[in-house]
């Protein structure tokens, strides 16, 4: 950890105010040329995120997995899978971030495993009322002979929420639960055997040396007892983020695994942390995953759902300064994940699309890029300025679109397969990062092979295209970082100003921060000076869809 603080002063740890890059390894860059990114491209890739000036790296799941849900289903936690390399490879990757200063998150998805992993096939041989079945939720079906699912909850992904097997005499069985796909079933967290298991699971990866994880549907491991019917209200976002008392997210239960884990990672020295992906429908709630001894932090996503919009912006980060800051913990802020569109067309929708139902060819009416863009400056521009840590997803640095033409048969996201297409899912924030124009593939390896296609048009927002260009998003992002870095805006406080009802603005010691969401420019006050806006103008007000940091004499 050459570079890294080993210990920090008590509020002052470095996730308290990081930028953490999350990596989406499969579409990164891909070393082997398979057409599917993997460990060794990350690490020969690190130089440009050191270049780009962020704190840290998140890795969405690279362990072993039959990918089904582009590995958010392990089968062996363990390992690398062979499609991203070897634990060798990690090893060497991780050691490269730390030589350049870049801490290192791992994703750990603890509510579900592969149908594949070991435990899971026990559990179908040893048959109802054993200990390898108690491992997973394993009911008996209702109906006379069992053939009705034990309850009518819906999985995210489309479809009911449980599968049934064949036991071992051939007969249909038990039903299993699982909140996603079939290949996902769920463990039971009650059950002290998987409580110890994925104690010696964060061991793992924090004995290599791991700063992390990530941790997935971190508001889904419990599930209320009984398991009671639910239907959740018409065009709820499935994930948990609009309803309350939802019996299988956000159940109380959750948090004392947290405190245990809390504990765990105190064992080790270099402020360990972890981060919450838990999609709960207010700040409030949002912020009981953060307490002091639970997670150190919990992605914000009533901010990430936000539309573009003055009043929604300022009173979402007010609240979430606010409740986070109730209970001392950071606040986070995200605009971007392989979940969601990606907010470069996000922020362009007429309707609101939070949970990424996607985009694709047949979608009526298609964000425009140019305006999608503008609002995507703009809103990174408001974030980096703001207290706490943020998120950034790969490719936002480029100011890539969701890709919304990607022909059907290429999909791979469950979601599609699940609705019968009727959701097109989160295939379009997914795709192969583009690093050099002219090459094949766009530099995202050497072979031109790419596990998703990418659009032709990606060459104006190839790395390389937007370092030489100083008007490029990516320069942007460079000087945002860096500046962000120097005048401390990860830490501290804000300072709202009133610039009327279509701007958010706040003051950070002398910088004024302005975003203008309206329809009409919006006039600087005499005397400003612009340090850095997200794009260039002329004359003394600020274009619409533009946000400024500038200083008054
Ligand atoms: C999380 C992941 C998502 C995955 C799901 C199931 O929401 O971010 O990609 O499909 O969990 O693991």
């Amino acid at each position: 950890m050459a570079q890294l603080e080993q210990i920090a002063a008590p509020g002052s740890e470095w996730w308290r105010s990081a930028v953490i890059y999350q990596i989406y390894p499969r579409s990164f860059a891909d070393a082997s040329g398979d057409g599917i990114g993997d460990l060794p491209g990350i690490t020969s890739r690190l130089d440009s995120l050191r270049d780009l000036g962020i704190d840290a790296i998140w890795l969405s799941p690279f362990m072993t997995s039959p990918q089904k849900d582009a590995g958010y289903d392990v089968a062996d936690y363990r390992d690398v899978d062979p499609l991203f390399g070897t634990l060798a490879d990690f090893d060497e990757m991780l050691a490269e971030a730390h030589t350049r200063g870049i801490r290192v998150i791992v994703d750990l998805v603890p509510n579900h495993s592969s149908d594949q992993h070991v435990w899971f096939q026990e559990a179908l041989k040893a048959g109802p009322g054993s200990p390898e079945r108690a491992r997973y939720v394993f009911r008996d079906g209702k109906g006379k002979n069992g053939e009705l699912p034990p309850n009518n909850w819906e999985s995210v992904f489309g479809g009911g929420m449980w599968e049934r097997v064949v036991e071992a005499d051939g007969a249909p069985g038990q039903w299993y639960l699982h909140i996603f796909d079939p290949t996902q079933p769920d463990f039971d967290w009650t059950n002290e055997e998987v409580k110890e298991e994925f104690r010696s699971i964060l061991r793992f990866w924090l004995d290599r040396g791991v700063d992390g994880f990530r941790v997935d549907v971190a508001h889904g491991m419990v599930k209320e007892a009984g398991l009671p019917d639910y239907a959740p209200v018409a065009d709820a976002d499935s994930m948990g983020g609009g309803e309350e008392n939802v019996p299988y997210w956000g159940q109380n239960d959750v948090h004392d695994i947290y405190r245990d884990w809390h504990e765990l990672l105190a064992e080790y020295d270099g402020d360990r942390a972890l981060c919450g992906e838990a999609w709960l429908p207010t700040l409030k709630k949002t912020a009981l995953w953060v307490r002091p001894d639970e997670m150190h932090q919990t992605f914000n996503f009533p901010y990430l759902m936000t539309p573009w919009d003055a009043k929604a912006l300022g009173d979402v980060i007010r609240e979430s300064l606010d409740e986070f800051g109730k209970v001392g913990a950071p606040s986070t802020w995200v605009l971007s994940n392989h979940d969601v569109v990606r907010h470069a067309s996000r922020l362009a929708l007429t309707a609101d699309n939070p949970q990424g139902e996607g985009i694709g060819p047949e979608t009526p009416s298609k964000p425009d890029t140019k305006i999608g863009l503008a609002r995507a400056r703009a809103a990174t521009m408001l974030m980096l300025a703001l207290p706490g840590s943020a998120y950034l997803y790969q490719g936002e640095e480029l100011g890539l679109p969701e890709a919304m033409e990607i022909p059907d048969e290429f999909r791979q996201d469950p979601t599609w397969f699940r609705t019968n297409g009727e959701r097109y899912g989160r295939d379009g924030c997914r795709v192969p990062l583009p690093w050099e124009a002219d090459a094949p593939a766009f530099g995202f390896n050497g072979t031109g092979l790419s596990w998703l296609p990418q659009p032709a048009e990606w060459a104006t927002y190839a790395r390389d295209t937007e370092t030489a260009d100083e008007s490029s998003t990516l320069s942007l992002y460079k000087r945002l970082l860096s500046a962000r870095r120097e005048r401390g805006f990860g830490s501290g406080s804000l300072v709202w100003e009133d610039a009327g009802k279509d701007a958010v603005a706040f003051r950070r010691g002398d910088v004024h921060v302005l975003a203008n969401l309206g329809t009409k420019p919006l006039p600087l006050p005499a005397g400003a000076t612009v340090v850095l806006a997200s794009q260039s103008f002329t004359g003394a007000a600020v274009p619409v869809d533009t946000a400024v940091w500038y200083t008054t004499a």
